[in-house]
């Protein structure tokens, strides 16, 4: 079925667009009044995830409010570590939490080979039910945590301030720390891939906390699996080129060697004037971002004039898509998300053409 609109998949691939596509990250969730309704009905969030009919309803939401041009998939990223027996919880304000955590080469080792396609079928099973209900009105997005990111969790144990553990592990055990990160990177290719086959139409790795790393680090331990993933990633679907966004939270310094992944886009966060990283790797991909997602608790005012500055600062011609820094918070007021949409299709029609 042919796509009614395509400037997302189009702007990714540096084609022509009418007017700059714009979604938001977190655009499913707690701002939303109807989210908690369902979130309340479902009890927790995981059932949520791992309902399809759930999942693909909460997907849709945002959508019915706004006009965004791409759709995401809501799951989680940390439905790998839980398919690989780490007993993945969401206790009430702390964030996730993992029953299991690894700390020693033999922890490592023990991890179990786990086929995560058939494991993770809700999630598969979500993104078909998502499509169907899309009806080609906009791309679905799949999506998945890159291995460091994954593996700072599985580590810690659950979220971190400094990342001390994750980051000592990786010091003193660097071996069984690249033997973690490969048995993701093979999770995660093959889960994204299944994402793909399911008919997720482009793919984002989300590497959080890539840019708590040093430079080498980054490199190395971060970077260095995202590139193996692209590799794997099958390059089309449905008779189209499914585009990959790797977005690296404060990885500003870095994005020459971001954009040599083999990605079609790099996501930037709001730390990143995009003019600027439009000349340092705008000819070879596409870019995505940035507003400081904490500029929707500002006037209406001053979010249109955020948007404009940021649509002025990439200039004339394609690729860009237009998305927040970060993620959206949960006490944004939802008639602030419709003024940062409208702002961003309204303002940016003198920029192509
Ligand atoms: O973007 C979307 O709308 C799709 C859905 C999505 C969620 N999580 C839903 C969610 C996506 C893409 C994610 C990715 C994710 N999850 C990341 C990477 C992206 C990022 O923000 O950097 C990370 C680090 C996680 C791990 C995670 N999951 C955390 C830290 C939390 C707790 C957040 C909090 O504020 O409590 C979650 C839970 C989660 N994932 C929620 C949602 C809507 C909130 C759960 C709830 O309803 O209580």
């Amino acid at each position: 079925m042919s796509l009614k609109n395509d400037r997302f998949l189009k702007a990714l691939l540096r084609e022509d667009v009418d007017v700059t596509p714009v979604w938001m990250m977190r655009q499913a969730g707690r701002y939303l009044p109807e989210y908690r309704e369902i979130r309340k009905q479902a009890g927790d969030f995981m059932t949520l995830c791992q309902t399809p009919q759930l999942a693909c309803e909460v997907t849709l939401q945002p959508l019915r409010r706004y006009a965004f041009d791409a759709a995401i998939l809501f799951s989680d990223i940390l439905t790998i570590p839980d398919a690989m027996g780490q007993g993945l919880y969401f206790s009430e304000g702390e964030g996730p939490k993992f029953r299991k955590v690894i700390r020693s080469a033999k922890d490592v080792e023990q991890l179990p080979d786990v086929n995560i396609a058939s494991e993770l079928s809700y999630v598969t099973d979500a993104v078909s039910l998502i499509r169907k209900e899309l009806n080609g009105s906009v791309p679905l997005i799949g999506f998945s945590g890159s291995p460091w990111t994954l593996a700072t969790y599985m580590i810690e144990g659950g979220g971190s301030k400094d990342f001390r553990i994750a980051k000592q592990f990786m010091y003193d055990n660097p071996e069984a720390m690249h033997q973690l990160l490969e048995k993701l990177a093979s999770a995660v290719s093959d889960y994204l891939n299944a994402q793909i086959r399911a008919g997720a139409q482009a793919v984002q790795i989300f590497d959080t906390w890539g840019g708590i790393l040093t430079p080498a680090s980054y490199q190395e331990f971060s970077l260095a699996y995202m590139n193996k993933i692209i590799a794997r990633l099958l390059p089309e679907n449905e008779g189209r080129k499914v585009p990959v966004i790797v977005f690296t939270k404060n990885g500003g310094q870095w994005l020459e060697s971001i954009a040599d992944s083999g990605c079609h886009a790099v996501g930037l966060d709001w730390t990143t004037d995009i003019g600027t990283a439009r000349n340092r790797i705008g000819d070879r991909v596409a870019l995505q971002g940035n507003m400081d997602p904490t500029m929707l608790y500002a006037s209406a005012e001053a979010i249109r004039k955020e948007v404009a500055s940021i649509l002025q600062s990439f200039g004339k011609g394609n690729g860009h898509v237009f998305n927040l820094g970060h993620g959206i918070t949960p006490e944004v007021s939802p008639d602030n998300v419709a003024v940062f949409v409208e702002a961003v299709h309204e303002f940016s029609h003198q920029y192509h053409g």
